[in-house]
């Protein structure tokens, strides 16, 4: 038996393939282009691992999609790839549309093939499950209640309306074909191997180097943040358990402001590497995010009463872990911080003056 995971060289995919492999699951064959979000060093503990065989590729190339549900048979597809980050989707849209809407399209088509192909209880079986985010359901006000899996569609950002589209994609290759799609919608993740482009790693990774840290606007967006490996438990929870055409949201119910996780951040570092003058000196308000959505939050109710999911670690516990880690594993950060990383760094925040 195996499973088909996309995506899998990225921060929550190799977290995902990771914990899969180690907690006894069958084998994967990961399909990843290797975008600069991609790293195959996330996946070196498994290198010699015949339980993972790593694929370069496209999910928008149909014969090698053809070619690889033929080889291997997947039971399940877990469909991480993406372009996921909402700055780069305000420098650069086409490649979120390009990957997130038709990638999943030509995914969708070959999983259906696949699928049809089946008889009997392998058919009843094969599983699609497609990995979305929160930000589609768009900005939330300080009193509206968190989003449930019936909160209406308003994505805000390039990012959030491609994934929109493949979520839309999904739901109608379920509704249409009939193909066993499960959809979960999460909110922000962190932790281990997350490229330092996001919230939390750029600041630990740019207070550890002294630079900058820049909060954008008046750092009082709120996120609701979600230990990776909570979120990676709760897809796996969703595959096993969960009814095909269903939603589920996955949160962790941790609302903070940006200026709270970065202070937080500051004061963890200074605790275990003192700095003189200390990383709140650091903190530094840039122009704001155009379209920046103030408020993510969700509400994780039905995966926990259907399914019986839940996080398990704290915001506090997981940033103290995501801290540890990214402390212990210098050599995996100095690799990522390549040209195309300098590169984004002086398109994103050269130009942002304080606002
Ligand atoms: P990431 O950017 O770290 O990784 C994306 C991976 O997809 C990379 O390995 C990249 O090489 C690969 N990829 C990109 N385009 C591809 C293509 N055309 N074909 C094959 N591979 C391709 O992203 P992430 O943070 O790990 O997010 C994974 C998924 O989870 C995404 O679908 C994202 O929308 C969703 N999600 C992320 C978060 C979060 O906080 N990071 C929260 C909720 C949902
Ligand atoms: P990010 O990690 O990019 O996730 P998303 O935009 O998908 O929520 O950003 C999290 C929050 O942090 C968001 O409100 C934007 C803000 N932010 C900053 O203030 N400074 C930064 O340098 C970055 C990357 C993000």
């Amino acid at each position: 038996m195996t499973i088909l995971v996309t995506g899998g060289a990225g921060f929550i995919g190799a977290n995902f393939i990771l914990d899969w492999i180690s907690g006894g699951g069958e084998a994967v064959v990961n399909l990843d282009k290797l975008t600069y979000a991609g790293n195959p060093a996330s996946l070196a503990a498994l290198a010699r691992d015949p339980r993972h065989a790593f694929v370069h590729g496209d999910i928008g190339d149909a014969a090698l999609l053809e070619r690889l549900f033929a080889e291997h048979r997947p039971r399940a597809v877990v469909h991480f790839a993406a372009e996921s980050h909402v700055d780069r989707s305000i420098h650069g849209p086409a490649a979120f549309i390009e990957t997130n809407v038709v990638g999943t399209l030509v995914l969708l088509e070959a999983a259906r093939a696949a699928w049809q192909r089946l008889e009997g209880d392998a058919k009843a079986a094969f599983r699609f499950l497609h990995v979305s985010t929160d930000e589609v359901y768009g900005s939330l006000r300080e009193s509206d209640p968190p989003f449930t899996e019936s909160s209406p569609y308003a994505p805000n950002s390039p990012y959030s309306a491609s994934k929109a589209g493949s979520d839309h994609l999904a739901r109608a290759y379920h509704h249409t074909y009939g193909l066993p799609v499960i959809t979960t919608n999460c909110s922000n993740n962190y932790g281990p191997f997350q490229f330092p482009e996001k919230l939390i790693p750029l600041m630990i990774c740019n207070a550890l180097e002294g630079k900058p840290l820049p909060v954008y606007g008046d750092g009082r967006q709120v996120r609701d943040w979600l230990y990776v490996g909570d979120h990676c438990s709760g897809i796996r929870t969703a595959l096993a358990d969960g009814r095909p055409g269903e939603v589920y949201n996955i949160g962790g119910g941790a609302e903070r402001r940006n200026i709270d996780v970065v202070n937080a951040i500051c004061d963890a570092l200074e605790k275990a590497v003192p700095r003189p003058g200390g990383y709140r000196a650091l903190v530094k308000q840039v122009a704001d995010r155009p379209g920046h959505d103030r408020r993510y939050a969700i509400d994780a109710t039905k995966i926990r009463t259907e399914l019986g999911w839940r996080a398990r670690e704290t915001f506090e516990s997981g940033l103290a872990r995501t801290l540890k880690w990214y402390l212990d594993n210098a050599e995996w950060v100095a690799r990522v911080k390549s040209g195309e990383y300098r590169r984004w760094l002086e398109l994103n925040y050269a130009a942002r003056s304080a606002p």
